[in-house]
């Protein structure tokens, strides 16, 4: 099969892993940023749990964008759609449809950390939109996000949630600087899980077959892939925790006995104790109002707010204003 030509602004991904590895692990509490699960295998596990019956988030904002697709193509009248950690751009298609309908689209430019999950999604794409400009981008979207080409006006698709996996103070940080590579008048569309009761929220990262178990320590494996480390991922037991007070999901993987981790590739022995934990993901739930009050902080005016039936996904459409 010939190699899907993308452009690739993420380099050294063993040298950055490395270095987030010696900072969250040397940390009072051990940590690691949640980019790193999604190598080839990691990218696959994701496409399992959005089938999940527990995983609602795909299925909820679907529906929005079933419903509102046509509205969202009519009010931008996008050239360009770009999608932000597109993964395998699935529910992305609802957008190029109405745009394509709607007679404006030009160009689609994925970007995606996880070259596995991008090639596929950009091969597929290629294939069923033809005379489509789509221009593939192995990127990290908090660094690369100047690389971005495309007509104007451009739609920036933020979808699944994934804004929830920033620290607060990051994800304002992250929108501005959205905001400062689109001109004035362009749009960002954006998919946000709500807060629910807890016993869906933790049904959610905490599937009955164990995928998302699987997800988690899947980070494991990916740092003993790429820097040589000897963890054993059946010592960590998968955890999904409420924090009510931040209203976020922290997945966790807890050491289930004391062990020593060698890391080569980051110069590293990390000691764990039994009980001790790792936090490997947050997934912020949010609130209408405060969607609209980020957005706003970080130079938007909101257009447009949608919810599915159920109110259990917010989706909001967003212009960059002065
Ligand atoms: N948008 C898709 C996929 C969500 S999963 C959906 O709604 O179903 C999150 C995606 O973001 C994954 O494909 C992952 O590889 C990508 N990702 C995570 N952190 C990233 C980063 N820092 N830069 C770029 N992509 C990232
Ligand atoms: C990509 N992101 C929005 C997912 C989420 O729900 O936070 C990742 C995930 N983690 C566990 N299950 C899915």
């Amino acid at each position: 099969m010939s190699e899907t030509e993308l452009d690739r602004a993420a380099d050294d991904l063993t040298g950055k892993l490395g270095v987030d590895v010696r900072s969250g692990l040397l940390a009072p509490q051990k940590w690691l940023p949640s980019k790193w699960f999604y190598d080839e295998r990691g990218s696959r596990l994701f496409e399992e749990i959005t089938v999940l019956p527990e995983y609602y988030p795909t299925r909820a904002e679907r529906e929005v964008l079933e419903r509102e697709a046509g509205e969202i193509a009519r009010v931008t009248g996008a050239r360009t759609l770009v999608e932000l950690g597109s993964g395998s751009s699935e529910k992305t298609r609802l957008l190029l449809d109405a745009l394509r309908a709607h007679g404006t689209l030009r160009g689609f430019v994925p970007l995606d950390v996880s070259e596995s999950a991008l090639s596929e999604a950009v091969e597929a794409i290629r294939a069923d939109y033809p005379g489509l400009d789509v221009h593939g981008v192995v990127g990290d979207f908090t660094e690369h996000l100047s690389l971005l080409p495309g007509e104007s006006p451009r739609l920036v698709a933020f979808l699944g949630g994934t804004i929830g996996n920033f620290l607060p103070a990051d994800r304002v940080k992250f929108l501005r600087s959205v905001r400062d590579v689109l001109s004035e008048g362009e749009w960002l569309l954006l998919g946000t899980d709500l807060v629910k009761d807890p016993g869906t929220l933790v049904a959610a990262y905490d599937d009955a077959a164990g995928v998302t178990a699987e997800f988690n320590r899947n980070m494991l494996l990916v740092v003993n892939d790429r820097l040589g480390a000897d963890f054993d991922p059946a010592r960590f037991r998968h955890e999904a925790y409420w924090d009510a007070g931040n209203e976020w999901i922290e997945m966790r993987l807890r050491a289930v006995e004391d062990m020593t981790v060698r890391i080569p590739g980051a110069g590293l022995e990390v000691g764990f104790l039994a009980g001790e934990y790792i936090r490997t993901e947050i997934s912020a739930k949010f609130r209408a109002s405060g969607v609209a009050g980020e957005l706003v902080e970080s130079g938007f005016s909101v257009e447009r707010w949608w919810t599915d039936s159920g109110k259990r996904f917010g989706v909001s459409l967003a212009r960059s204003r002065n």
